[in-house]
């Protein structure tokens, strides 16, 4: 494996000189404890990761976003911080970070990492502290209160663990506040000392030379009466100072958001082009709509999502995604919708976790390599810059039999060989089991395979982020949806400067066939994108006759008459 992983040709780019490298970047979500084990102790490492890097840098990925590898209970994945500035043991050293620094960018790639600032652990020193001191320097870092009738209306996040979002402290004798798990209460973001904690924690890692922070559970960070604890205004004048101190001190550094909210909530994380706020955001509403429009075969409601979704400011992206580290969530669907959804994907309670669904995405697309093409195919496509998920690359399955979302958080398959050569741990000793199901078994699903095979999916992936790369049109291009007569045909048009990119798709299991209507390009000359070679012309009267095979699609350039 390791001389297969050496023989692989070298990236050829390099994003480190451009301070706009986000907008057409491709970014992969890694977790440190799950790529690979470098010392044999069943838990994935920095030093691991490095050793990966090549792997990651041939495919063509151009940005890591690794979620929280701060010390942690572990009791939400380390999304309970107990260190803001240290790195957990069990994955190494602030050296071995350094190092992950430098070699990433020697590659030419970026760097991003999780900022949770909207709570801490329990087991954070402040919060002990605030506990049992409440006169002293840490007794306002919470948000404390005598009862727990204050913000009724703020909802509940995790509704399935939950009952309150005020927990009670039998030391303090007063309620806390807390957004997510009861270990982890939320900060008191009133107190102009936490807002200097967050500044100082930032500029801490972006003088080590990372890129940026994915911004965790941002909305949260103020709660009010008014506002049912979201999109608080002060959130937003917060996250102004934030990007104007990243801005100027830190220029390159990014700002991501996860805003789980409806398209004109979320796009306003965005700011304005004259006080901007964070550089991206994911597209959480559009995310769900993408796996409606696919098993309902009918591309109608993304249309309409993405014709609800503000053009972002200048500089400003969204971020597409298919899948995460979280359960799919279907917060931003409608009641009908969601059912529909959980009949659909969920058809065990074991796959059902908070409001949405904890399974990964080859299994939701029943392993059909047409539909993970084409789901795929949609992200690299859209407007947005995509973030993957480790191991959706090679269609790795989940194992819901697992707690929470460990269903999706399992080593990485590297080989068929013991702990699928992610570790040579005694497999008893992993964080996690691998997946050893009957269709997803590591045996048969791994990168050694994967690259064996010059059809597999894995190459494929290559492929195409290659081509996105080579086409700025999908990276700055405007989005004009493209009218088809047929609904489970997706159309629209990605245009830059004088290219158009044409994006067509058929969301049916069954061959299908859609005029579409490209008034502007009569007569245009039309070509493929994967194989550079003709296509049939736009008609003189600006129609296009496509025909599909079932979930099959084209990306075309298009060239006005
Ligand atoms: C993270 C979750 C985490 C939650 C609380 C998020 O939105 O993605 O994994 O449980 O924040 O920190």
């Amino acid at each position: 494996m390791k001389e297969l992983l050496k023989s692989l040709p070298k990236r050829d780019r390099d994003l480190t000189n451009d301070p706009l490298w986000y907008r057409n970047a491709v970014f992969y979500e890694v977790m440190v404890r799950a790529f690979h084990d470098s010392d044999g102790d069943g838990i994935g490492d920095l030093r691991g990761l490095i050793k990966r890097l090549d792997y990651l840098a041939w495919l063509g990925v151009d940005a890591l976003w690794l979620p929280p590898f701060y010390p942690s209970p572990m009791r939400d994945g380390g999304y309970d911080v107990a260190d803001y500035r240290g790195i957990d043991p069990r994955y190494g050293t602030m050296r071995d970070f350094e190092k992950l620094i430098k070699e990433v960018h020697k590659r030419g790639m970026r760097i991003t990492i999780d900022l949770v600032m909207n709570h801490t652990s329990d087991q954070h020193p402040w919060f002990q502290a605030s506990r049992t001191d409440p006169d002293g320097p840490y007794g306002d870092y919470y948000v404390w209160s005598d009862t727990d009738q204050k913000w009724t209306d703020a909802r509940i996040i995790f509704t399935d663990v939950e009952t309150s979002n005020w927990a009670w402290d039998a030391h303090r004798e007063q309620y806390y506040w807390h957004r997510f798990y009861s270990h982890q209460p939320d900060l008191n973001f009133e107190n102009p000392a936490v807002q200097q904690e967050m500044f100082d924690i930032a500029r801490f890692w972006l003088k080590k030379g990372i890129d940026g922070f994915r911004l965790d559970a941002v909305p949260y960070l103020f709660e009010d009466e008014d506002n049912s604890g979201e999109n608080d205004p002060r959130t937003h004048q917060f996250l102004r100072d934030l990007r104007k101190m990243v801005d100027t001190e830190f220029p390159g550094a990014v700002l991501l958001a996860e805003a789980n909210q409806p398209p004109h909530e979320a796009a306003e994380y965005f700011g304005t082009e004259e006080e901007p706020e964070c550089h991206m955001c994911f597209h959480f509403p559009v995310m769900p709509r993408i796996f409606h429009s696919l098993k309902a075969e009918d591309a109608t409601r993304l249309r309409e999502v993405l014709h609800d979704t503000p053009v972002p400011p200048a500089k400003g992206q969204w971020s597409t995604f298919l899948r995460n580290h979280d359960e799919l969530t279907l917060e931003m669907v409608s009641e009908d919708e969601r059912h529909q959804m959980f009949d659909w994907y969920a058809p065990h309670p074991q796959m059902k976790a908070h409001t949405g669904i904890r399974r990964r995405l080859a299994p939701l697309l029943d392993n059909s390599e047409q539909a993970l093409e084409l789901a795929h195919a949609l992200i690299l496509s859209l407007p947005g810059t995509p973030c993957l998920y480790y191991g959706d690359e090679i269609a790795m399955g989940d194992n819901v039999w697992l707690p929470d979302r460990d269903s999706v958080r399992t080593p990485m398959q590297w080989t068929p060989d013991r702990n699928a050569g992610f570790s040579d741990a005694d497999p008893g000793a992993l964080y996690l089991p691998t997946v050893q199901s009957l269709l997803f078994h590591y045996n048969g699903v791994n990168i050694e395979r994967s690259l064996m095979q010059p059809t597999s999916l894995l190459f494929w992936m290559r492929r195409f982020l290659k081509a996105r790369a080579e086409h700025p049109a999908f990276s700055d291009g405007g989005y004009k949806d493209v009218p088809s007569d047929n609904p489970a045909v997706f159309s629209f048009l990605r245009t830059h400067e004088d290219e158009s990119v044409l994006v067509a798709m058929n969301f049916s299991t069954h061959q299908s066939s859609a005029l579409l209507t490209l008034e502007d390009y009569a007569g245009g000359k039309v070509k493929t994108i994967i194989s550079k070679t003709p296509f049939q012309d736009v008609g003189d009267d600006g129609t296009l006759r496509l025909t599909f095979g079932p979930q099959s699609f084209y990306w075309l350039v298009v060239k006005h008459a």
